[in-house]
Parts: C-alpha cells; structure tokens; sequence
C-alpha cells in the first residue's frame, strides 16, 4: 500500500531518469504492470509509456506505425548522434541486419566459448583465494569487452582502458559528461575503421562494416552510417551483458538452493540464463515515434507522438509469466522482452546468452559458495540502461 501511494505519481509524471528506479526497481515495475498499464511522462516532448507485455510486443513488432527513425533516446542529449541500425527503420534497416546477422547467429557465436572460458577463468583465478571481490569491476565490466574487441571488433589491446572508461561515462555518467564521452569513442571509431580500411581485407565484421549496404534510396550508405553501425555494435554489447552477468551473481549469491542446483543440474543453466536476462534486464525502455493515428488499449495516439516500450515492465507480466518475481529455473518457457522483439531484437542476444553462462558455470567452478558482503548492497545506476556498479562478494578460502 505504501509503495501505490509513492509510485502513483509515476503514472502520470513518468520519469525514466527518476531515482526511484535506481532504488526500488522491481517494486516500481511490479506496480507499473498491475496498477497502470499505460505512463505518461510531461519530461521534453512527453511520451506515452507502455508497460504491458502485449502492448508492447505490439507496438515493437509494427515499425510502420510505431518508426524508430527519430532515435531509441526519450531524453536524448544536445548533439546526440545517431546509432545504427538502431535508430532506422526496413528497408535500410533490413541491409544492415542482413549482413550484420551472420556474425552474430548461434552457431556463428559458439566457436569464442573456448576463448570466453579461459578470459573468465583466469579473471576469477585473480581474486579467487582472495576470499572476496568487488564483482562489477573485477569480473562483468572486463569479460564482455575482452571478448568483443579482440574477437568481434579487434582493436589493439593498449587501447581498451581508455575505450572501456569513455563508454562507462556515455553510457551512465553525469548527463553533461555523456555527449563528449561519446565524442571520444565516435573518434576513436572512426580512426579505427580508417586504418582498417587501409589494410586486406580479413573477412571479419569489420569488413562488413567498411563494405557497406544501400541506403533508403538505393544508393552506397555514407561513411558515417558505418561509424554509427560500429558505435551500435559497441555501446549495444557491453553495459548491457555487465549488467546482466551482475544479476546471475546476485541472484546466485541470495539464493544456495539456485547455486546447488545449478552445480548439480547444470541442464537448467539455459533456463537461468533466460531468467537472469528477464528479471535483470539491462535495457529498460526504449522509444518509439507514431507516424499514423492509432489505439492502442484505450489510449489514442497520432502522428508525432512519442512513446516508450517499457521492456523491463514487460518482461514481468503476470498474464505471460506466473510469478514473475520468483527466478525460476523450472519455468518450461521463459517468455519476456528483454532483448526486445521484432525487427529490432538485439543482434547479439546469442553471444549475450553464451558470456552470462560462461560467467556462471565459471564462478561456481572456482566459488561454488559465496555470499553477498555483510553490510553491503548492490549499487545501480537507472535510466534507459539500467546497470550494477557495484557487487561486493565473499566466501572462504582454503587455508
Ligand atoms: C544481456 C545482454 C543484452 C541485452 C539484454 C540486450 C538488449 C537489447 C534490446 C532490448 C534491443 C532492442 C532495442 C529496440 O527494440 O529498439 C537490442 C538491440 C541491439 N543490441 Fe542488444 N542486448 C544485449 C547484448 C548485446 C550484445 C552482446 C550486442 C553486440 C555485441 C548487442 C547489440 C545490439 C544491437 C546492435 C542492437 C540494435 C539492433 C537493431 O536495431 O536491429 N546487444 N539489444
């Protein structure tokens, strides 16, 4: 009750950046879906905010009426610039995916499980008989980089400090920070797609990238578009899998009858990994432009008008997942929208699917029983991205 009387101002003055989500996240999203299916935000140009399943697997799945041309930002930034293919709409949006997809399928994925296992292994061996760890820093913030820019992106190595810092502060540092941060990384990718294109062709995506697709008009797409298609790829698969590794270890961390059965029952590691992805989800809500008149529910919208595709609130939907609270390795269908749906759903949901496990069965191989820290709790950061930043862990250690 107490909870409905502080979250009912959130059904008309919706705030994505409102604190409330950094410290009471799932209280807020279990209200949002029973208690206000439809927000409204009066921040910038306003928005309406979608909060069931349904609702929003409709309006995700209908690109013709519901463009992602204007941006995936509710708030975006002064000088934001555009990612891609993110921020388009089929069929432009459809060449890049046709040619981004091979890379990104579940068998193209599969053969870096090798590598993802020793770079998370010998990261755990680090602070293994320490007895305790900050896990965000020494293990979620690294993993997902190591594999992304010496397998998918290669840049050289010496690079990946600075990379790795000014993606953190786009991604979630103060708003005034953000758009030079972005800058940084936009140069940097652009310099690296430079020199690439320099070089013979090594039959990567970076190639794919350099090779480009037609634009909506038929013609070769510009230089830039091919930055933004880098700059998506990066800012797309890396904060989010954080965040999402974080979940696992927490969850695990709370719950010893979860760690035993996942030791002992590693057949349902597939189920906690969909789990995790669904009651962590790590993109929150991403936004949409009307371009026709159009219901949805009781609400009536019209060319012009934004809106928000809560996926976070979706994905914890009582009417398609029983107890959506409970992290349920038992479930015989995980049905949720974190990694989005329709046209837009995330390119590197596999290789997403393939660190989270690795992270787990790697953690429980070496620390098969840990603890959150007496006296600690996890610290988030929330807006659009939601992300843990920081995870104070313990167990014992073998004399
Ligand atoms: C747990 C990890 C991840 C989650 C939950 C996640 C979630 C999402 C979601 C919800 C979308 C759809 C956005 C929309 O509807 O507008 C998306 C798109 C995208 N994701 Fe992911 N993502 C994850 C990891 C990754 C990884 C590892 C990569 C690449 C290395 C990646 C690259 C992308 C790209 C490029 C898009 C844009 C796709 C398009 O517009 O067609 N993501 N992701």
């Amino acid at each position: 009750m107490k909870n409905s009387d502080e979250f009912n101002r959130l059904h008309t003055q919706f705030d994505i950046d409102d604190p409330v989500f950094a410290e009471r996240f799932e209280a807020v999203m279990d209200h949002l879906v029973a208690q206000c299916p439809v927000a409204h935000s009066d921040r910038g140009a306003g928005y309406t905010v979608f909060n069931r399943y349904q609702d929003v697997r409709r309006c995700a799945q209908d690109w013709r009426t519901f463009s992602s041309a204007d941006g995936w930002m509710l708030n975006p930034p002064e000088g934001n610039i555009k990612i891609l293919p993110e921020d388009l709409d089929p069929p432009y949006h459809s060449h890049w995916r046709r040619v981004l997809n091979p890379f990104f399928s579940a068998e193209a994925v599969a053969p870096l499980e090798a590598a993802a296992r020793q770079y998370a292994g010998a990261l755990i061996t680090r602070f293994a008989a320490r007895g305790q760890c900050e896990y965000v820093a020494d293990f979620a913030a690294q993993l997902p980089g190591l594999i992304l820019f010496r397998h998918i992106l290669p840049v050289p190595v010496a690079d990946l400090p600075t990379l790795f810092a000014d993606i953190d502060v786009y991604s979630f540092g103060d708003m005034a920070a953000r758009t030079p941060a972005f800058g940084r990384v936009y140069t940097y990718l652009q310099h690296f797609l430079e020199d690439r294109a320099t070089q013979p062709p090594r039959g990567d995506l970076v190639d794919v990238i350099l090779a480009g697709v037609e634009n909506e008009v038929g013609e070769p797409c510009s230089w830039a578009d091919k930055v933004h298609v880098a700059l998506d790829v990066v800012f797309g698969g890396l904060a989010t899998t954080t965040h999402a590794m974080s979940g696992a270890i927490l969850a695990l961390a709370q719950a010893p009858a979860l760690r035993r059965m996942l030791r002992e029952e590693p057949a349902t590691l597939p189920t906690a990994v969909e789990e995790t992805v669904r009651l962590y989800a790590p993109v929150v809500a991403v936004g949409r432009s009307v371009r026709a008149d159009v219901v949805v529910g009781a609400i009536t919208l019209k060319p012009g008008d934004r809106i928000a595709l809560n996926y976070a609130a979706a994905s914890r939907d009582p009417d398609v997942c029983s107890n959506p609270q409970d992290f349920d390795v038992h479930r015989h269908e995980v049905v949720h929208t974190a990694f989005g749906v329709g046209p837009h759903r995330c390119l590197g949901e596999h290789l997403a699917r393939l660190e989270i496990r690795i992270a787990i069965e790697e953690f429980l191989r070496q620390i098969p029983e840990f603890e959150l820290e007496p006296d600690t709790q996890p610290l988030y950061e929330s807006g659009q991205l939601r992300t843990m930043k920081d995870l104070r862990l313990r167990w014992r250690t073998s004399p």
